[in-house]
């Protein structure tokens, strides 16, 4: 069996969202050992920013009438697609940027969108067991000033649990920056407390993901 896995983190150390999929993935391993683990880390290897308009506009064009650049950005759309619809069970770790998901993610998805899979009435991945972790680095919880502006989570709850049909379990984690930011020394406590509840919710989110 395959599990894909994604990270959006523009980061590779000191990530909270990797810390969270990295759970996940060992609790999956673990119920499934000698599986196969396929990897797209698009926050650092970056998907070229050209490609979806290349796409979409060579999705409309008749293969051979179509650019190199509509050629090769048709086959990257393909790529993508085939890894998630391919795998067994699939894990994102998206983390929230400026309010909402990064370009690096908006490219990925926009590609998938253009692939004709993703009209099928049930959907791009119906059923298929999805675990989104995702991490910010404030609080939005209802009474806090920021309260509604995570634009992130509710748009990939939509996209992937209803849109793709996915089967789809979220582990979120909040105040990531409490530690570094001196403004946040007051959350600490119920940052730590956060980050606690986030790694148990991983290993339940990860052993579930696994059977
Ligand atoms: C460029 C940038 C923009 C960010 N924007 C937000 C934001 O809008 N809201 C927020 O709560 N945290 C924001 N953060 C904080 C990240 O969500 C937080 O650091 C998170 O832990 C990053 O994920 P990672 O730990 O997996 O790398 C931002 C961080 C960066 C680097």
């Amino acid at each position: 069996m395959t599990l894909f896995r994604l990270d959006a983190s523009i980061r590779a150390d000191g990530s909270a969202s990797r810390e969270i999929a990295d759970i996940v993935e060992q609790e999956w391993l673990a119920a499934h050992p000698g599986d196969t683990v396929e990897r797209r880390h698009i926050g650092v290897d970056v998907l070229p920013a050209d490609a979806w308009g290349n796409a979409v506009s060579g999705g409309f064009a008749a293969p051979e009438d179509r650019t190199p650049e509509q050629e090769s950005a048709v086959k990257l759309a393909t790529t993508l697609t085939d890894e998630l619809v391919n795998a067994d069970a699939v894990l994102l770790a998206v983390p929230l940027y400026n309010w909402g998901v990064s370009q690096h993610f908006k490219a990925w998805f926009d590609l998938i969108m253009t692939d004709p899979r993703v009209r099928a009435p049930e959907g791009l991945l119906p059923g298929k067991p999805l675990v989104l972790a995702t991490v910010r680095g404030g609080g939005y919880g209802p009474g806090t000033p920021k309260h509604g502006w995570d634009y992130n989570t509710p748009y990939l709850q939509r996209m992937l649990g209803e849109l793709w049909g996915a089967d789809l379990t979220v582990v979120e984690r909040e105040l990531t920056l409490a530690e570094v930011n001196p403004a946040m020394e007051p959350l600490r406590p119920m940052a730590a407390q956060q980050h606690a509840e986030a790694l148990d919710a991983a290993r339940e989110a990860g052993k579930a993901f696994g059977v």
